[in-house]
């Protein structure tokens, strides 16, 4: 365990000497300066988040680490290995070949929660694919675990009394720079219970603003299952939706903060997001529909702790699905008419 500790302590300071040499190429760099630009990041906003800039060519990193055979390189993710076979006459494998990961790319480090580079995401400056490359998992670094952002916001959730979640690194920077200092982002990954627990250890307020479009959309109600566990009569999640066409970094830049903090004002309850898609696809003008309904709400309304929200959402549901509270509890319990 210690050697472990001590193996995630020298991985954190490689990345944190990358860090810095990526930051230092983005000075000389004007196409990545252009490119920052003609998207609005200010020179300060870039400097809280650490952007950088990885160079073209495939052993930039070379330059930064005189040992580029370290194998501590490859197990922060920044260099790659292919591994070259023996050849047809029998002779030895050739010395493995490595290149760096991030090669012409805008960088985001990410940071864990003690405020330790522990990854990077490395944007492409033009069409090419992938648009996003982040690290891979390695002993510091777990996608699904972190949230990108959430050092450099901590104070600010403290001050704004909630927390904002994002997809995008660039929603993040974007919002920071325009007022709103108080957001993250999941990293291209659906939001997950562990991701909510870190957000309430935060805040008791979260307010997920997803892009508008379908797969924002989608991640939202992931994010509602992922909420779901950890609410409380004083702990609760908000949904904000943006139109089809927008991301909130899209959005802040064309419409403005004063329109962001009024999606915010308007986002929608945790409580009414959950009967919309406990409601999803039925029609409730009929038996069948409101039958779906009760159906598709059982597995929202289990994953919620006791308390007096779900009580009441107990009765709203039954409400909807025209059946008496205790009539729904005792069908959602199987006990029904002779189903056990
Ligand atoms: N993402 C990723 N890999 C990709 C595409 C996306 O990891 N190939 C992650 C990134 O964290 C990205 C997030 O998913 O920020 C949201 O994706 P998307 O909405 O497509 O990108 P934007 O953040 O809006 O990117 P940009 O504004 O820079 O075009
Ligand atoms: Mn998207
Ligand atoms: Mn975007
Ligand atoms: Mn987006
Ligand atoms: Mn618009």
């Amino acid at each position: 365990a210690a050697a472990q500790r001590r193996h995630q302590a020298t991985l954190t300071e490689v990345l944190r000497k990358a860090e810095d040499a990526f930051k230092a190429q983005l000075r000389t760099a004007p196409r990545a300066i252009e490119y920052l630009k003609g998207r609005g990041v200010s020179g300060a906003v870039a400097k809280t988040f650490g952007l950088g800039y990885a160079p073209p060519g495939w052993r930039f990193l070379s330059t930064v680490f005189p040992d580029y055979q370290d194998a501590l390189l490859v197990d922060a993710g920044l260099v790659i290995t292919a591994e070259e076979t023996a050849g047809a006459d029998g002779a030895p494998a050739q010395e493995a070949r490595r290149y760096d990961r991030f090669r012409d790319r805008i960088m985001f480090p990410i940071r864990n929660v003690k405020g330790e580079t522990i990854g990077f995401g490395g944007r492409v400056l033009d069409q090419g694919e992938p648009k996003y490359l982040n690290s891979p998992e390695t002993a510091v670094f777990s996608k699904g675990h972190e949230l990108y952002g959430l050092f450099e916001a901590r104070t600010a959730i403290r001050q704004a009394g909630y927390v904002l979640v994002t997809e995008g690194y660039m929603d993040v920077v974007a919002l920071a720079q325009l007022g709103f200092p108080q957001a993250v982002a999941t990293l291209g990954t659906a939001c997950t219970p562990d991701h909510v627990r870190l957000l309430f250890r935060f805040s008791d307020q979260v307010v997920f603003s997803f892009d508008g479009d379908a797969a924002g959309r989608r991640a939202a109600r992931k994010a509602l299952e992922a909420t779901l566990p950890w609410i409380s009569d004083t702990r609760s999640a908000k949904f904000l939706f943006l139109p089809p066409e927008h991301d909130p970094d899209s959005f802040i830049r064309a419409h403005g903060p004063q329109a962001f903090a009024q999606a915010i004002q308007d986002a929608h309850p945790l409580s009414r997001f959950l009967m919309e898609v406990a409601s999803s696809d039925c029609e409730l003008d009929t038996a069948e529909g409101r039958a779906r309904m009760a159906s598709q709400a059982r597995p929202l309304w289990g994953a919620m702790p006791d308390g007096a929200l779900k009580r009441q959402l107990l009765q709203e549901i039954a409400d909807q699905v025209g059946l008496d509270p205790r009539e729904l509890a005792q069908l959602w319990q199987g006990r029904a008419s002779g189903t056990t």
